[in-house]
């Protein structure tokens, strides 16, 4: 009875070999060694004995019975466990067996996804750069006619080509985004890093914004600290995001709203100079900040939407500050505003 005791009062009973194998009395009644009436005497045995407070396991009740001695009922515990070993063996070796499958299924699918993905990329490159042909020479002959290089026109028909000319930049412009979002997809997209004089950069974007601004009915405010030293930068690439984020704040804002950028060296580190534009529109609610910057992704998902646009702007500058090591920033709020900035690095002299 050395193994078989009480649980009650000896706790490290509840390891002994005959509490691991579950449903001894059957196991027991299929080797021959117990008859199924023995086996309900003793279940019978061990509940009395647990009702009257004493917890008896079923081999206890069965040796007290006198129906088998210790050496058989361990012999056949231990047979019991040999193969609820083997059993657990097996288990373990099908279920490594399908993770591995399950693995080699995960990574082929991932294959595929990456191989669609760059797919789907040659195509908008392949369809932007065939787009953008054509368009060349559109623009070309537009640009001809509205300088009357072939030939005097009349005000109406300028009108008319004033409208389509900047249809045809608009055009052009979707046309760069898609073929730069194709860029980056491959991951192509490379910053030639220069010395860049913000104040001129800013300068020679603000024209054509101011005039959408006020078109728009908006003020818009630059607040550019002086003599600021050059940043490391991509010139080109950063006149994008500029323009891009003065881009959202005119079409994300009220008529009567203010648009302010402002570039100034960042308060808490010598090294930075912070760009910031600040608008006082629709602003985006806390949970949906992180989704702006997911490719094709608008707020206004609707069909009626009254925003234009294809979602990509915001993507592309991410990119285009990754690119250079840095991050952007979004602070806003619903119906009140948002500022989005990013630092740049003071070039060293
Ligand atoms: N200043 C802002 N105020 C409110 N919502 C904004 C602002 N900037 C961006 N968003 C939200 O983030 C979405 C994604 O902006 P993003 O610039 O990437 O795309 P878009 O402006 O819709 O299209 P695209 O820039 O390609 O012309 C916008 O559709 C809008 O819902
Ligand atoms: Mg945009």
């Amino acid at each position: 009875m050395a193994s078989i005791t009480m649980l009650e009062n000896n706790p490290d009973a509840m390891i002994s070999p005959e509490v691991l194998v579950p449903k001894l009395g059957e196991q027991l009644v299929n080797m021959g060694l117990l008859t199924s009436d023995q086996l309900q005497q003793a279940l019978r045995y061990q509940h009395q004995s647990q009702k009257s407070g004493v917890t008896l396991l079923l081999g206890q009740a069965i040796m007290e019975m006198g129906f088998l001695d210790r050496a058989t009922l361990d012999r056949a515990v231990t047979e019991q466990i040999v193969r609820l070993r083997a059993a657990l063996e097996d288990a373990n070796h099908n279920l490594e067996m399908r993770v591995q499958q399950r693995t080699l299924e995960l990574e082929e699918a991932l294959r595929r996804l990456s191989e669609y993905n760059l797919l789907k990329a040659n195509f908008v490159a392949n369809v932007s750069h065939e787009l953008r042909t054509p368009l060349t020479h559109i623009r070309g002959y537009l640009d001809l006619l509205y300088t009357e290089s072939l030939g005097d026109i009349n005000p109406d028909q300028k009108k008319a080509l004033g409208v389509s000319l900047q249809a045809s930049l608009r055009l052009q412009s979707l046309i760069d985004d898609l073929i730069f979002f194709s860029q980056v997809s491959r991951g192509q997209m490379i910053v030639d890093i220069c010395p860049v004089n913000l104040g001129k950069l800013a300068e020679n974007i603000l024209g054509p914004l101011k005039t959408r601004a006020e078109a728009h009915q908006l003020t818009m405010q630059v607040n550019i600290e002086p003599n600021m030293p050059y940043v490391q930068a991509d010139e080109e690439k950063i006149s994008w995001v500029i323009t891009q984020l003065l881009d959202n704040a005119v079409k994300f804002t009220e008529p009567g709203g203010l648009i302010t950028l402002k570039i100034n060296r960042d308060p808490g580190a010598i090294n930075l100079i912070n760009i910031s534009v600040t608008d006082t529109g629709i602003g985006i609610s806390q949970d949906k900040i992180k989704d702006i910057f997911e490719p094709f992704h608008q707020l206004d998902g609707s069909a009626t939407r009254r925003y234009g646009g294809t979602g990509l702007g915001l993507t592309l500058a991410l990119q285009i500050i990754e690119a250079h090591g840095s991050v952007i920033s979004v602070k806003s709020e619903l119906h009140v505003g948002t500022t989005i900035s990013f630092p740049l690095l003071i070039k060293e002299v």
